[in-house]
């Protein structure tokens, strides 16, 4: 068993398990060598490349899960909905399917195009030492359909927001398309070796409560339900949605916190069966090695002493980040964290 998987049941573990979204990236000399020789779609669809791109982090940093390397828009494009990564702009989708007819057209993702993404989960997770977890992951439908419908990375993603209201029929459709098609990507993931599964609800950051509750929330419902089935935990992140009263209503095993809250006070209001993953400002990844390494311990304190944390930030790692300062994030978190966990007695903090 790993770290991480004990901690998303509150086993009793030694230390704080890290790891770090994005952590398979461009901010890494070995990925944009990868990069330049292939490109961004050749390296998702190969799964040798899924494979060596996903253990990078891993073998440089030694953390303590791989996430698989791919992309919440392979939903998207196994429906036939293909996108550019355009730079400076991000993911941008030819023909967005920006109305009611397009959406009702919609075929579910295709399973012979994800094939290759299961066939590198289960190569990683053969490559991947046992005493590492492999996270397999999907966007929410409401952050997949976002981008299928917007078209391109927006400030305020209204056009959707909007059209949930104007032809709910059409986006209710979208969203049972892509919950199907979520819910069977994330069983073959398990199945074909994934131990723990992120669903990404990063777009929840533009929403209200009441839109999240009426129109995110029971697909939401189905998706968890489904991977409590296949047995691996799963780590929710909903990105500026901080209503965790619902999260824990759920029955997730962790909750992903992005920055803007307190690990603590999050901890209190939810109480001790449930973990919480995060939650570091990305931004401090631009500082000095003594400001990463005072940071991050104020994350571990803030969280306090406890079994159900996994060290992680609060969203990815920018390009421009130095290697070295995630070096001294996960050996501030390896040789730190051990003191909040009651097995090592000598310099708990929960003694004396
Ligand atoms: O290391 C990892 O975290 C695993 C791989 C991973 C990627 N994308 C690789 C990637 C994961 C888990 C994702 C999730 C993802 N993709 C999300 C949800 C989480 C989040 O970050 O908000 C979203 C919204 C996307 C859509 C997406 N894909 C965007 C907005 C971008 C451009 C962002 C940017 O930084 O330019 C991508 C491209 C992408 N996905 C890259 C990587 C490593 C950059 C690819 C490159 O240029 O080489």
């Amino acid at each position: 068993m790993s770290l991480l998987v004990d901690a998303c049941y509150g086993r009793e573990i030694s230390r704080t398990p890290v790891w770090l979204m994005r952590q398979a990236g461009r901010y890494l000399p070995e990925y944009m060598k990868i990069r330049r020789q292939h490109g961004f779609h050749a390296m998702m669809s190969e799964p040798d490349l899924i494979t060596e791109i996903s253990l990078q982090p891993i073998q440089r940093f030694n953390m303590d899960a791989a996430i698989l390397y791919s992309d919440i828009l392979v939903i998207p494009e196994a429906m036939g909905i293909n996108f550019r990564l355009v730079p400076g702009t991000g993911p941008v989708f030819e023909n967005p399917v920006k109305r009611k007819d397009k959406i009702m057209k919609l075929n579910p993702p295709n399973p012979r195009k994800l094939f290759h993404v299961l066939k590198g989960v289960h190569q990683l997770r053969k490559e991947l030492s046992p005493e590492k977890a492999l996270i397999g992951f999907a966007g929410a439908p409401w952050t997949i359909a976002t981008y299928m419908v917007e078209g391109k990375p927006s400030k305020d993603y209204r056009y959707i927001r909007s059209l949930a209201h104007t032809e709910p029929k059409a986006f209710h459709f979208l969203m049972e398309v892509l919950t199907k098609g979520i819910i069977q990507f994330v069983t073959e993931q398990v199945k074909a070796g994934a131990d723990v599964i992120q669903i990404f609800d990063t777009n929840a950051a533009y929403i209200s409560r009441d839109f999240f509750e009426t129109n995110c929330l029971p697909y939401l419902k189905r998706i968890v339900a489904a991977v409590k089935k296949t047995g691996a935990p799963l780590i929710l992140f909903v990105k500026g949605g901080n209503w965790y009263d619902i999260f824990k209503e759920l029955g997730v095993e962790v909750v992903g916190l992005d920055w803007n809250l307190s690990l603590g006070e999050v901890r209190k209001k939810l109480g001790e069966d449930i973990s919480l993953q995060g939650n570091l400002d990305p931004a401090i990844l631009l500082t000095s090695e003594e400001i990463i390494h005072r940071e991050t311990i104020k994350v571990l304190e803030s969280y306090g002493a406890g079994n159900r944390h996994i060290f992680n930030l609060g969203h990815g790692i920018t390009p421009d980040v130095q290697p070295d300062a995630v070096e001294t994030v996960v050996e501030t978190v390896k040789s730190e964290s051990p003191k909040f966990h009651a097995s090592n007695t000598k310099d708990s903090v929960l003694v004396g």
